[in-house]
């Protein structure tokens, strides 16, 4: 898969200076749309997580030119998630909800190549993520 490089780099410099907005609007979504995911972040300190989740947005979309870069930090925040309680089932409601929160910020600049640019993005970064993750193969079938 071919990643679109220029569509992402400019979309997220849009969203850079309003990370906040979009983290909050993000973990809104999620826990709104996906109540079910809100008990992972029951003891976790949601002002922090907010940061931590807009700098590994920034880590990737600093280095789509240079991908095998995220190969490794991508597996092991991937393994990661599992000491959390994340599933793989999760992937696609958290992917969901930053696409909403995309849409909410850039409006207009959230035309249909952009979109599918992120969709993209976000399969790639969900692969990997898994690929570290070693779920025994019962919980892709649940
Ligand atoms: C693109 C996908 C994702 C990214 C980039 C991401 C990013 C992050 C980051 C950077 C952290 C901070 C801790 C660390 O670095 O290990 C974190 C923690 C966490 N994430 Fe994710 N995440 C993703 C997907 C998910 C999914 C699918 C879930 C499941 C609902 C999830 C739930 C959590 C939880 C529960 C924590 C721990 C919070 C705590 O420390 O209390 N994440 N995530």
């Amino acid at each position: 898969m071919t990643l679109q490089v220029e569509l992402l780099e400019e979309s997220f410099e849009k969203i850079k200076p309003r990370a906040d907005e979009f983290a909050t609007r993000f973990y809104g979504y999620l826990f709104g749309d996906y109540p079910e995911a809100q008990p992972l972040f029951a003891n976790t300190n949601m002002e922090e997580q907010k940061n931590k989740l807009f700098k590994s947005l920034v880590l990737v979309v600093n280095n789509l030119r240079k991908p095998n870069e995220l190969t490794n930090p991508l597996k092991g925040l991937g393994a990661r998630h599992v000491q959390y309680g994340a599933l793989p089932q999760h992937y696609p409601m958290v992917g969901k909800s930053l696409l909403k929160a995309f849409e909410a910020i850039l409006k207009d600049d959230w035309t249909p190549e952009v979109k599918q640019a992120w969709i993209d993005a976000y399969a790639a970064i969900t692969k990997l993520m898994l690929e570290g993750a070693d779920y025994p193969e019962e919980i892709y079938r649940m």
